[in-house]
Order: C-alpha cells, then structure tokens, then sequence
C-alpha cells in the first residue's frame, strides 16, 4: 500500500517543481456509460491517484504551494445517504481532509463559486491541457470569471503550462513502496501464465485460457487487468492486438498470451508462447529460441546509463542475424539492419515503460536525444517475430508462426530486476511445466 505519507511527499515534490505563484489543478477520472444507466467499472486516473489515493469520481484536486490557509484542496462529492445505499459510500469533503490529508475540502457543486477565487493572483496554471476538453473548457470559463473582474482589481493567471511533463518525469522514477506493489502485480500475473500453461490442451477455446489467467488475477485481489488479456492461438498469435480471443486451440499450433493485472493501481505486462499441446515443434522452437535470445540481449542491455534504445537495438541485431540464419532474410546482417528487413517480421519496439498504466508515462527522449536509462525505471522488454500465414517469401513450413515474449524490468543501481521471473521462458522449462 501506499501511505498517506508517500501521498503527501509527492505533493510536496510536485509543488516545489512548480513553485510559489502557481497552482496545479487536477480532474478525477470521468464515469463512463456501459449501457443505459450501467457504467464501466470505475479507475481513478492515475495522475489524481498518484497525487492523493482518493477513489471517488466528481473529484477535482488542487496543489497551491504556499496557500497559509492549506495547499492541497479537494472539491469531491458530498456524503449522500440515499446515493451511498445505491451506489456505495462518499468520503465527501470530511473524509477527504480525514481520510486523503486535504488541508481543506469543498463540495464539488461549489466548485465554480470557488475555484476562480483561488485562481486569483496566480501567475501559472499547471494542468493536463488537451486531454479531456471539457476540462480544459471548464478551466477557461474559471479564468473568464477573473479576467471579469480585473476592474476591481483581480489578477488573472497569464500563464498556462503543460503539467503531465513534470508530473510524470516523478512518476517514471519508481520508489520503494511501487516497486513492492509491481513486485506483487507481476508475482500474480506470472502465477496467472503459469496456471495457463497448465491448463492448456488441444480443444479448449481461447477464451478458456483467459479464464484461467483471470482466474489468478481475481483469486489474488488484483482489481482488474492492466489491459484487455490477449490469447492467440494459431495463425492469432500474428495479430498483435488480437482481443476477440474466441477460436478453439489445435494440437500443433502455438498459443500467445500477453496479460497482466493490476494491482493496488500497478500494472504488470507478460506474454509467453508456448505449444497448445506442451511440446514444441522443431520450427516452433527455432522461432521461439531465437526470440528468446534477443530478449535476453535486450534484457542485457537495460542497464543504468545505456539509452532507452539499446534494448529495442539490441534484440534488432539478434533477430535479424537469427532470421538470416534461418533462411528468413537473405543478405548482410548488416545491410538488412540498416533497411529495417527484420519489420516485415518484427514490427514494433522492444519494451515501454511501465507503472500505473501499461504503457506508463515519462517522456523517452530528452532535448531530442533518447535518453538515459536510471535506477528507479521500469520497463518491459518485448521482442516477438511474426510470420504471417500468407507469406509467401518463407517457406511454408515457418507460416503463421507468431512468438513474443515479454517481462518486466526494473533497472537498479546493480543491474537489473525482472518482475517477472516467476513464469518459465526456456523450451525445456515451459515442456516440463506442462508436462508436470
Ligand atoms: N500488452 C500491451 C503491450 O505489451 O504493450
Ligand atoms: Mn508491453
Ligand atoms: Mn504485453
């Protein structure tokens, strides 16, 4: 868990970045209709999860750094006996100053009669412009109503910035208590692959094995999963983000899995291939080793101090040798590197950070160069060849052939952590577990 502490430290982080004379205004995530009047399950965004552990939808934080009367504000909706007995229980504005540290908290229908009086005599606004327009137009209509008394007086903010840059340079850098949490997302999520593997027979749907992956996830009180579970068999496992997860497994064929939970807000991210029927045919295997040795090269070169690309390099040069040694590609490695041969067969990077979302926040290059890799980061390295079943430069015997696999990564002062160690990867571990 995170403590109401780590909450406040980074409230404290953040308002020093920003600095005396602006404030930071951050929206709750917005309920979503399903049908009719059923909705999505609800998540917090994660910024406003990040910034205060507070659940609620209708919420609206504020960070004013050097405010005497408080400077974390929270608008959110008021205690409601009748909603809480339908919907579930409110903090409303006491929970949020008892429960979140808010030094001071509104109803959220008095936010328009409230937020432009703290906008007043600020010289920045810090938000996430351009991400839900009817914030933004919110906004605007908060800074009109000061810029309409600038008769009396009132000095209206002549400075809108862009907070997700600073904001998420601090969420990239992991801490102690977030790397336990994605220690425990990916320990369930490799448990998950692991009973799948099991699972796995030859006439079984696709949607079965999701089953029993989710199974782990809910077992484990992951909340929901990081992303929508991927299970591909066959020629399925060339499509990258394949969801409909419907066809039945044949013998012979390969199945590719790319799922993990989320747990307590942290996302774990896992795909392992492995044979529907436990054994690995010999071109399988050649596809899969091969994928497996550029994973481990980039897994090598996730270190402190490479760039962000070495990994995404790294396993480019393993499977572009391997393809060529295989008969796949033809010609110098070299050469077909520099012409980007290998993206007919592996088309998409390496790895992407990875934190509260699957795809996590943090910026990869910096002044136009990729930037640094640091202690603190977390990513995934992902490499995958997929041969599509109609190609018709390979031979036959390679076609629809599609193989990823992928871990988490921490990078540490040492070297490196993989999260996700937990599930096997080698041809010889993945048979035993499955033939166990
Ligand atoms: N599961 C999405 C990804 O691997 O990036
Ligand atoms: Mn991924
Ligand atoms: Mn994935």
């Amino acid at each position: 868990m995170i403590s109401s502490k780590e909450f406040a430290r980074r409230r404290k982080d953040l308002m020093a970045m920003i600095g005396k004379n602006a404030i930071a205004i951050v929206p709750a995530a917005v309920e979503q209709t399903r049908s009719r009047d059923t909705l999505y399950p609800y998540r917090q965004s994660s910024d406003f999860h990040y910034l205060s552990g507070f659940p609620e939808p209708e919420a609206v934080l504020v960070l004013i750094p050097g405010r005497a009367q408080g400077q974390f504000i929270v608008f959110c909706r008021e205690r409601d006996r009748e909603r809480e007995t339908w919907d579930g229980y409110r903090a409303g504005p006491e929970g949020a100053c008892e429960q979140y540290g808010a030094d001071d908290a509104f109803p959220i229908a008095d936010i328009d009669d409230i937020l432009p009086g703290l906008l007043e005599g600020k010289a920045k606004v810090y938000s996430a412009i351009g991400k839900d327009k009817d914030f933004d137009q919110q906004l605007m209509e908060w800074v009109n109503s000061v810029r309409a008394k600038a008769r009396t007086g009132a000095v209206s903010p002549g400075e809108f910035v862009d907070l997700d840059h600073l904001l998420h340079e601090s969420r990239l850098f992991k801490k102690p208590a977030e790397l336990k949490l994605m220690r425990k997302a990916a320990k369930i999520s490799a448990e998950a692959h692991c009973r799948a593997m099991r699972a796995s027979k030859p006439g079984l749907n696709e949607y079965q094995l999701q089953a029993e992956i989710e199974h782990t996830f809910a077992m484990e009180g992951a909340s929901f999963p990081a992303y929508t579970s991927i299970v591909g068999g066959g020629d399925n496992a060339c499509i990258l983000h394949y969801v409909e997860n419907n066809q039945p497994l044949n013998d012979g064929d390969l199945v590719l899995i790319d799922a993990g939970c989320e747990y307590q807000y942290y996302a774990a991210d896992i795909t392992r291939t492995f044979p529907v029927n436990g054994r690995f045919s010999p071109e399988q295997k050649a596809i899969y080793e091969l994928v497996l040795k550029a994973q481990l090269a980039g897994i090598e070169a996730a270190q402190a101090g490479n760039h962000w690309d070495a990994p995404h390099q790294a396993t480019v040069k393993v499977i572009t040798a391997g393809l060529v040694k295989l008969g796949l590609l033809k010609g110098s490695v070299k050469k077909l590197i520099a012409a980007g041969a290998y993206s007919e067969f592996y088309m998409h990077r390496a790895g992407h950070w990875l934190g509260m979302d699957v795809h996590d926040v943090g910026d990869y290059k910096v002044d136009g160069e990729w930037r640094l890799l640091e202690p603190g980061m977390v990513m995934t390295i992902e490499p995958g060849i997929y041969i599509a079943p109609d190609c018709k430069k390979v031979a036959k015997k390679w076609r629809g052939i599609g193989v990823r696999i992928e871990d988490d990564v921490a990078i540490t002062r040492k070297g490196t952590e993989v999260l996700t160690a937990g599930v096997p990867k080698t041809v010889a571990e993945i048979e035993a577990l499955m033939a166990a």
